[in-house]
């Protein structure tokens, strides 16, 4: 009789042992990783907002046209570059109506919008479909070293395409 307490006795304690470590071992599996992620916050690293094209002799117009337009950073910047007889300037690849990105034409030389037919032409300048306005232009300077830069924290409206800061004379 006396055994048969002390067997349970022991098998309480045990059980609650268990247990006790069961919960130590909860916490630990959910206070580590938390520990590890506030050693490591999330940090977002965003992409500077001005990147060099290149000098301005890069760029010429191929043909009669009057315009030639450079597809190169539309990918990854989302802007075009206009070279016109005596000037660059940055093109904001988004469309003025809800934001969607247009694509170049070169063969009709109009830019479209595949979202709801807005049409723009080589400069920019909407001709059909709901957009409100031309497409923006972006900051465009050259820098010390002689080459061409684009700053896209600053967007100019076509009310503002002739100030400084929105092309380049070539
Ligand atoms: Fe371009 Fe609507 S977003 S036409």
């Amino acid at each position: 009789m006396h055994t048969d307490v002390h067997k349970t006795e022991i098998t309480r304690r045990s059980l609650l042992s268990l247990l006790g470590w069961g919960a130590f071992f909860t916490t630990l599996a959910i206070s580590v990783p938390a520990s590890i992620r506030f050693l490591f916050p999330r940090v977002l690293f965003e992409k500077p907002s001005t990147f060099k094209i290149g000098a301005p002799d890069d760029f010429r117009i191929n043909g009669n046209s009057e315009h030639q337009v450079y597809e190169t950073w539309k990918a990854e910047h989302s802007v075009w570059l206009v070279k016109e007889k005596n000037r660059i300037y940055a093109v904001h690849a988004k469309c003025t109506h809800l934001g969607c990105t247009p694509n170049w034409f070169p063969d009709e030389g109009v830019f479209k919008c595949p979202c709801h037919g807005s049409q723009f032409n080589r400069s920019g300048v909407n001709f059909a479909g709901p957009a409100p306005r031309p497409l923006d232009r972006l900051k465009i300077s050259i820098g010390k070293d002689g080459m061409l830069v684009v700053d896209k924290s600053r967007v100019y409206t076509f009310n503002e395409f002739d100030k400084q800061g929105t092309y380049v004379e070539v």
